[in-house]
């Protein structure tokens, strides 16, 4: 019976390799229910028990079925707070999408006429909603006494579906949301004398919208993801893996500015990790990637100064391919220089139409060099034949704060590219962490051809300055980090759409078209120099351990994960060790 869920890769390896598989739903090792209801008297409350995908309110035969469920699904279906907010589905319909022998498993959302099966897809049966430390330990010690396949779920936005699997139990980490501000914090176990530093703690399911207001409050600040309505996880997914921000020039990318971690370990310890408590474990929970080394309950970051910003909003026309490439060209040449000058934001563009979104600290800009070098980029763009600038807006805002309530909550008082209009069903990333050498003026021509034939490219312009200014082994993440300005990534899902069921074929298309379009930036700069973001991941990276974290660190990360997670507790795909699993990290071939 397993033999079924086997993918054709392992069936076709070696005769003599040997074949070991997690506890499956329909195996007799797998827990009846009364062993699942003794379970739950463990839990503070208990385990959700025939968990359906969101989307079954919509079917007739599902059990579950209910209209008015059904029509508030529908008229949510892209809304991130609301998806954000539910443990049984992910943040983009494909990724719950199991393709089994050419056909696509999922409950398709949204609903549309004509379509009759909801299947369970990459969503768990089995939920724990966990409330507290000791949810997390029991949950870890019984999956691991059953040899269960155990997902971690915290917002649901992971890019390549990590944070769901089919056949597994998945553990709820949003309800952790204590935010607690500390002015004179100080790590555990560090030194006496050592210097306190204004900092604030966040559970584990504290959003980014949450912590932005709570900071600005304090008039503090703390650098965090930029998304619509602010629904990216601060202090879990993000983090692990790194954690870029529109604030990173200006004060680190996230891992830089952890102060602290407690986590679960997977064999249920609670520990603290910072520099002085489990060194190793702290640099591998920075960047490492979630939930590999185990789970976190709570992240410390340091805070910063709450200056006002000068932004610009910036959305440029062409006529053609040509005056396109041209105006491409004339932004790559100036790149380097904008982020010296002190500027930092999204750059996105597509369909022969370029726009900025961007910002740097102070009013007047901190900076000196900040408003001529982008006046600069303004008027040589301006020039370019066939090129109509249709916005060049430069507005003050008292904090960070109204800044992004402004352009990525109510988002009718932005202005250029629109934030909150984009989001899609259906998603399909990769990216490729540029160096500044790669970035360089003397590039310009080359990229400004290759970049004019991107689909959609939303680059985000959050290196240099502080993220330069960390040695590159100081944390997990990929040294490309350190010596890169701009990290290009591309969604070719974004723009497309269609009410009609997913295909293999489609899914392909999607996956092999993102792929394809950053194929061009590995080859100019491979690994180390260059890099994958692992939170905006490939589904077709084939160099995965590389891209993400560069050999030198991949071996490391390896060698600590073996110690702290000897029986694959915390699989991931492509995450640290999992060579040798399939990719629903069912069964292992070694
Ligand atoms: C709209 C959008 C905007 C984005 N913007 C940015 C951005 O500005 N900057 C940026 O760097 N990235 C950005 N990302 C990528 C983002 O960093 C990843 O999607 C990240 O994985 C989200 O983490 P999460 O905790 O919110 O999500 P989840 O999907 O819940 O979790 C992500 C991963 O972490 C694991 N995990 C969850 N909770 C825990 C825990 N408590 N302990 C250990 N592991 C855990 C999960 O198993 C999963 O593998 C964006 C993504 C989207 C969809
Ligand atoms: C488990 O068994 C049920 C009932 O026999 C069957 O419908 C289902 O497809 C099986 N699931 C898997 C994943 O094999
Ligand atoms: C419940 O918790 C106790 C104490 O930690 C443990 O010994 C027992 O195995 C747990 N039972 C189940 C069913 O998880
Ligand atoms: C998938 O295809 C293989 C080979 O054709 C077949 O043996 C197997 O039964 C199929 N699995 C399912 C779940 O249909
Ligand atoms: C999870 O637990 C929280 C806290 O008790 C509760 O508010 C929420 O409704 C629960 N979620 C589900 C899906 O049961
Ligand atoms: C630079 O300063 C001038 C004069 O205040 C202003 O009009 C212009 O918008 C500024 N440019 C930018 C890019 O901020
Ligand atoms: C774009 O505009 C330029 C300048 O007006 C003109 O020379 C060129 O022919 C136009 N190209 C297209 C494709 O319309
Ligand atoms: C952006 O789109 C949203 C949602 O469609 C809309 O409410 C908002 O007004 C738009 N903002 C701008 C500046 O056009
Ligand atoms: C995705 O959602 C949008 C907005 O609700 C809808 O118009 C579109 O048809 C949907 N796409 C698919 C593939 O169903
Ligand atoms: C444009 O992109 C496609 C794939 O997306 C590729 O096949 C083609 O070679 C690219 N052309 C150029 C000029 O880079
Ligand atoms: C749990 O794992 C950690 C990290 O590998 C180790 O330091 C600790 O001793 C282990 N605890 C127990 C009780 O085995």
């Amino acid at each position: 019976m397993l033999g079924l869920l086997l993918p054709s890769l392992a069936l076709a390896s070696v005769v003599s390799s040997a074949t070991t598989c997690k506890c499956l739903y329909n195996d007799s090792c797998f827990p009846t229910s009364a062993e699942w209801d003794a379970f739950s008297k463990n839990l503070s409350q208990p385990v959700l028990q025939d968990q359906k995908p969101l989307n079954a309110v919509c079917f007739k035969d599902s059990g579950v079925y209910d209209a008015d469920a059904c029509a508030q699904v529908t008229a949510n279906v892209v809304n991130p707070p609301f998806l954000t907010s539910k443990p049984n589905c992910l943040g983009f319909v494909n990724l719950e999408a199991l393709v089994v022998n050419d056909t696509v498993q999922y409950c398709p959302r949204p609903f549309y006429d004509g379509e009759t099966t909801c299947d369970q897809g990459r969503i768990p049966k089995f939920l724990v909603n966990a409330t507290s430390v000791d949810d997390i330990q029991k949950t870890l010690q019984y999956a691991t006494d059953h040899n269960l396949k155990l997902v971690v779920r915290n917002t649901g936005h992971e890019l390549m579906g990590r944070s769901g699997g089919s056949q597994s139990l998945e553990l709820y980490v949003n309800n952790f949301k204590n935010i607690d501000f500390d002015e004179q914090f100080v790590p555990e176990g560090a030194p006496e004398g050592t210097a306190s530093e204004y900092a604030v703690t966040l559970g584990a399911g504290v959003q980014w919208f949450e912590i932005y207001a709570a900071a600005d409050a304090k008039n503090r600040l703390v650098p965090g993801g930029f998304s619509p309505d602010g629904t990216v996880g601060a202090a879990a997914g993000w983090v692990l893996g790194g954690g870029h921000s529109v604030l990173s020039p200006f004060y680190g990318l996230g891992v830089d500015n952890v102060l602290q971690f407690t986590a679960v370990l997977p064999n249920g310890t609670l520990a603290t990790l910072n520099k002085y408590k489990n060194p190793d474990l702290f640099w591998a929970f920075r960047g490492g990637g979630g939930p590999s080394f185990g789970i976190v309950t709570s992240t410390t970051y340091r805070t910063h100064e709450n200056p006002p910003i000068t932004a610009v909003f910036y959305a440029a026309q062409a006529n053609g391919s040509a005056a396109y490439e041209q105006l491409l060209t004339t932004w790559m040449a100036q790149h380097n220089d904008i982020a010296d000058a002190g500027w930092a934001g999204v750059w996105p563009f597509l369909a022969n139409t370029f726009y900025l979104t961007f910002f740097t600290p102070g009013n007047p800009p901190q900076n000196p060099a900040a408003n001529a070098t982008m006046d600069k980029f303004f008027a040589a763009s301006r020039a370019i034949p066939g090129v109509t600038v249709s916005l060049a807006l430069s507005k003050v805002y008292p904090s960070f704060q109204q800044w992004n309530l402004d352009n990525l909550v109510n988002s009718q008082y932005g202005y250029g590219f629109n934030w909150t209009a984009g989001s899609e069903n259906t998603t399909a990333t990769s990216s490729w962490l540029m160096p500044r050498t790669l970035t360089a003026a003397r590039n310009a021509a080359q990229l400004g051809r290759l970049f004019a034939n991107l689909s959609v490219a939303v680059p985000y312009m959050v290196g240099g300055g502080a993220v330069a200014a960390v040695g590159p082994d100081e944390t997990a993440v990929t040294p490309a980090w350190r010596t890169s300005v701009s990290d290009m990534t591309v969604l070719p899902g974004f723009a497309t759409g269609g009410a009609a069921a997913l295909t293999v074929g489609a899914l392909d298309a999607m996956y092999q078209s993102a792929y394809d379009q950053i194929q061009p930036l590995r080859a100019l700069a491979p690994p180390p120099a260059g890099g994958q973001y692992l939170n905006e991941p490939d589904m077709l990276e084939e160099n995965w351990q590389a891209a993400y974290w560069g050999d030198a660190h991949y071996a490391r990360l390896l060698a600590i994960k073996k110690e702290v997670d000897p029986r694959d507790l915390l699989i991931v795909k492509k995450g640290v060790n999992s060579e040798g699993w399939d990719d629903e990290l069912l069964c292992k071939t070694t």
